[in-house]
C-alpha cells in the first residue's frame, strides 16, 4: 500500500457483489481490505492491492479483532448478507435473530468499529448494500425484506449524524443479480418448504421464481460501477438502484398507490 490509495472496507468479499467490487475497485488503484468469515476463499485473489482480512460480522469480538489493525478506512462497504425464506408463522427464533444479526446488526457493528476512524480523519463513505426488497415487500420474504428495510433506516438516519464529520453515507439497491445467492445463502425454514405447509402452494409458486430470477439476474459489473461512480462522486444520491428489476419496481413504487402497487405485483408474480 502506498501514501496516496485510498483504502476500501469490504464485508461478504468471498463470493458476489462483495467479491466483484473487491476485483475492481484494486484494479482501480484501491487498496482493499477484503473481509470475509472464509478469507481461504480469497487466496486466488491476492495481489498488491487486496489484503484478505478475517471477519465475521456477527461476532463482535471479530469485528474488534480485524478492524484496528487496519490504520486508515476511507470507505466502508457493506455488503455482506443472506436470505431467510420463512412465513411469519413457521420462522424460529433462531431464524430470525441470525437474520437480523447478519444483514442489520451486521451492519451496526461494521459502522460502530469504522466511524471513530473516519470521524477523525474527517472524511469516509459508506455504502450499504440494501436490496430493491428493502422498499418493497415479498411474501415468504419478510424478515429478509424487513432487513432491507431497515438497512434503508440505517442509511437515512446516519447521513445526518455523521454529515458534520464529513463522513457520506449511501445505500444500493440492486434487483435481482447473478450470484452465488440463490446457490448457497438462501436459508429456508423446513416447515415453510413442507409439502405439508399450509403455505405449500405459495412457495411452490414463488419461490423457484424467484431463485430463477436471481440465477438469471444481472451482472454485478453494474454493481461494481456504481460503487466506484458513488465513492467518486462526492454529489452522489443518497440511495440508487442498480439491476433491472429495481429499474422497473422502484419508480413504480413510487408513482402509484400501495394498493396500486400491490395489485401489479400480485399479477407479476401471479400472487
Ligand atoms: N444477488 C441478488 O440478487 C441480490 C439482490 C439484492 C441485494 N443483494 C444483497 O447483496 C449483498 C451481496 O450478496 P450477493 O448477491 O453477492 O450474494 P453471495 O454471492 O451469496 O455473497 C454474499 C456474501 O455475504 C456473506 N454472508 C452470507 N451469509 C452470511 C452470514 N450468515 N454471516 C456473515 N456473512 C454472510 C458471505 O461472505 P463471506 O462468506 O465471505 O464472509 C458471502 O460472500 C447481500 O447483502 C444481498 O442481500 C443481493
Amino acid at each position: 500500500m502506498n501514501n496516496n490509495q485510498k483504502v476500501v472496507l469490504v464485508t461478504g468479499s468471498s463470493s458476489g457483489m462483495g467479491r466483484a467490487t473487491v476485483l475492481y475497485l484494486a484494479k482501480q488503484g484501491y487498496f482493499v481490505y477484503a473481509g470475509s468469515r472464509t478469507p481461504e476463499k480469497l487466496f486466488d485473489m491476492r495481489s498488491e492491492n487486496i489484503y484478505p482480512l478475517k471477519l465475521d460480522i456477527t461476532d463482535p469480538q471479530s469485528v474488534e479483532n480485524a478492524v484496528p489493525k487496519i490504520k486508515r478506512i476511507d470507505i466502508l462497504i457493506n455488503n455482506a448478507g443472506y436470505g431467510l425464506v420463512s412465513t411469519v408463522e413457521e420462522v424460529t427464533e433462531k431464524e430470525m435473530f441470525a437474520q437480523f444479526n447478519v444483514n442489520v446488526f451486521g451492519v451496526m457493528r461494521m459502522c460502530k468499529a469504522v466511524i471513530p476512524k473516519m470521524r477523525k480523519q474527517k472524511s469516509g463513505v459508506i455504502i450499504n448494500i440494501s436490496s430493491f426488497l428493502g422498499k418493497i415487500g415479498l411474501p415468504l420474504l419478510t424478515f429478509y425484506n424487513a432487513s432491507k428495510y431497515a438497512v434503508e433506516g440505517i442509511t437515512d438516519s446516519l447521513r445526518y449524524e455523521l454529515k458534520d464529520f464529513n463522513i457520506r453515507v449511501h445505500s444500493i439497491m440492486p434487483g435481482f443479480f447473478d450470484t452465488n445467492f440463490a446457490r448457497d445463502n438462501l436459508v429456508t425454514n423446513r416447515a415453510t418448504f413442507s409439502t405439508d405447509s399450509p403455505y405449500a402452494k405459495m412457495v411452490s409458486g414463488l419461490a423457484p421464481v424467484i431463485v430463477a430470477q436471481i440465477n438469471n439476474g444481472n451482472s454485478t459489473d453494474e454493481v461494481t460501477k456504481l460503487i466506484l461512480d458513488i465513492i467518486e462522486n462526492k454529489d452522489s444520491l443518497a440511495r440508487q438502484t442498480a439491476g433491472d428489476k429495481a429499474k422497473k419496481f422502484i419508480p413504480m413504487k413510487k408513482e402509484l398507490s400501495d394498493e396500486d402497487f400491490e395489485r401489479r405485483v400480485r399479477a407479476y408474480y401471479d400472487l
